[in-house]
């Protein structure tokens, strides 16, 4: 019976054959301790001299790391091994044999491991990252079907850009001026005045000469745009939808984080309703926490964001920053126009910001007034100002970046073990 290590529970005490490589091995005189994995996940295989040919155990004690083969043998429950199953194998039957793979069990340095991404992905961490990531991703679209929302895909080749114009890729588009999408958003609220509640989920890219543990150069993200909904409305969405991913990759990940070595209580904590504090007290906490330097007024950096969420055992919202850090769109607070209607959600342990959002301007003469502001001159803007004119009601959404939630969850400490190939300020290797 043809079976994957992700199944061998339902076959204990039966013989199955799986399609494997080798990851690591141990080996003495009469036994072989075969680490295999099979993509769905890593078990030890036993060859004892005594039950297999000498060709079988010849061919066991020389394997080389990463070779491919099929290996059969009877599933044995094994309480020792995170998988709690071991195999007792009967037979091997090689399908290639590598030699010199460059990753072997000693420690690399980080920069060799990136230039070898493409294999590094094969390695316990990496692989249980990847299940932890393809589990919020899975849980994304299962959070937002069940509530309604309709899932539209905004372009990425587009002649506008919605958070600032600085860290715009630009190319050629048949003579004119084209950008890679930094955020679908304004697209998205298109979309929310069709079809009510949508979202979107796909690559977007920031040319920002940003090189820290947070900054990717082409991320993934989750933008929800919400009709008829106020920007409190929208942080309840929003905790609700982060609680329920986190509840699911509990759920669902539990020998991954076990690999990860993922301290579980503190996700556990990850319950709505989270914290909500203004950015006008956050200034005074920072303050009365030695930041000096700060005043009213300049945006967060990665310290400040950190001193925050130290407070809280959650993830936490700051509300109402300055209107003039923000992006363009954003509605001013009623009878407090130099602070907008918006939040940065913050993450535990230092992770930073891992959602944007806001409620957006719903008056055009605002709005024209904003497009002069920011020089959102000529045509590239003109259908956006459509939205003003036909229909407008008030609308809040957000957007979440997929691999700083990856991060946190799986408590990694750089964004570039949280995607398959990362594109960072001086990679685009492999
Ligand atoms: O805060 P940002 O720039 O918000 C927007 O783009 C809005 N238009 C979203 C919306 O309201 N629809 O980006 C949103 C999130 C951030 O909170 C962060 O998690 C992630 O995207 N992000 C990045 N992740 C990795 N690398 C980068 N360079 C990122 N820039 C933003
Ligand atoms: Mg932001």
């Amino acid at each position: 019976m043809k079976t994957t290590i992700s199944n061998v529970k339902a076959y204990e005490g039966k013989e199955v054959t799986i399609g494997v490589w080798l990851a690591n091995k141990r080996s003495s005189g009469k036994i072989a301790f075969l680490q295999l994995r099979d993509g769905t996940g890593f078990m030890q295989a036993v060859v004892a001299k005594n039950d297999v040919t000498e060709e079988v155990f010849n061919v066991a004690k020389n394997m080389t790391q990463e070779s491919s083969f099929y290996i059969t043998g009877t599933i044995v429950e094994d309480k020792r091994s995170p998988l709690g199953y071991e195999m007792h194998a009967t037979n091997i039957e090689m399908i290639h044999e590598a030699h010199d793979y460059p990753i072997t069990p000693k420690e690399h340095g980080t920069e060799f491991l990136m230039d070898h991404r493409h294999l590094w992905l094969r390695s316990k961490k990496q692989h249980a990252i990847m299940k932890v990531r393809n589990e919020i991703i899975r849980s994304t679209f299962q959070f937002f079907n069940d509530n309604g929302y309709v899932k539209i895909d905004p372009p990425i080749l587009t002649g506008s850009s919605a958070e600032g114009t600085t860290e715009l890729f630009h190319t050629e588009y048949f003579g004119e001026e084209a950008y890679l999408s930094q955020s679908g958003q304004l697209y998205m609220e298109a979309a929310a005045m069709a079809l009510g509640k949508v979202f979107s989920f796909g690559p977007t890219f920031r040319a920002e000469k940003s090189k820290t543990r947070r900054h990717l150069i082409e991320f993934w993200m989750i933008e929800p745009e919400m009709a008829f909904v106020d920007h409190d409305e929208s942080l309840d969405i929003q905790e609700a939808y982060i609680s329920f991913v986190v509840e699911s990759v509990l759920k669902n990940c539990q020998l991954e984080l076990k690999t990860l070595e993922r301290d579980i209580e503190k996700l556990e904590n990850v319950k709505a309703p989270f914290p909500r504090i203004s950015y006008d007290d956050a200034i005074t906490l920072l303050k009365e926490k030695g930041f000096d330097d700060i005043e009213w007024g300049e945006d967060f950096g990665a310290p400040h964001e950190t001193a925050i969420a130290e407070e809280f055992d959650k993830p936490v919202f700051i509300v109402n920053y300055p209107a003039h850090i923000k992006a363009f769109y954003m509605k001013p607070v009623p009878g407090r126009p130099e602070v907008v209607l918006c939040a940065d959600l913050i993450a535990p342990e230092g992770y930073g910001e891992i959602i944007g959002g806001s409620q957006r301007i719903d008056d055009l003469e605002l709005m024209q007034q904003r497009y002069e502001e920011h020089g959102l001159t000529g045509d590239a803007y003109q259908w956006y100002l459509d939205l003003q004119k036909y229909g407008n009601v008030p609308h809040s959404g957000f957007g979440l970046g997929l691999e700083r939630t990856v991060a946190w969850i799986c408590g990694v400490e750089h964004v570039r073990e949280t995607i398959p190939f990362p594109r960072l300020l001086n990679r685009l290797y492999p």
